[in-house]
């Protein structure tokens, strides 16, 4: 496991990720998907488990959950368990907001 820093400050994360947008970020060799609500960051897999879309076009709910685009699948991205769909969970990965930057763990 690898373990990423975005940004240089909290600030400067919070501002990089607008509330509820998703964006797709290059860690070493690896693209993933990150969002956050609030103050609650998540980093998961950038292409859906189901027919691979890229989940940087979904949306996330009220829920803390990921919307598929294409057929509309749910991920809960705390866990990333399937809540609606018939696929295998989505890979989700540690995000933890510090003081010097968004340490995320691959
Ligand atoms: S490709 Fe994501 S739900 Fe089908």
């Amino acid at each position: 496991m690898r373990t990423f820093t975005l940004g240089n400050s909290a600030d400067e994360v919070i501002a990089l990720f607008p509330n509820r947008t998703i964006k797709e970020v290059q860690l070493g060799d690896q693209k993933v998907c990150v969002t956050r609500d609030g103050k609650s960051f998540f980093a998961f897999e950038r292409l859906c488990p189901h027919r691979l879309a890229n989940l940087r076009e979904g949306q996330l709910n009220e829920f803390q959950e990921v919307i598929c685009p294409l057929h509309h699948y749910r991920f809960e991205l705390n866990s990333g368990r399937v809540k609606a769909g018939d696929c295998r969970d989505l890979k989700v990965y540690k995000a933890e907001l510090q003081e010097s930057g968004l340490k995320i763990s691959i």
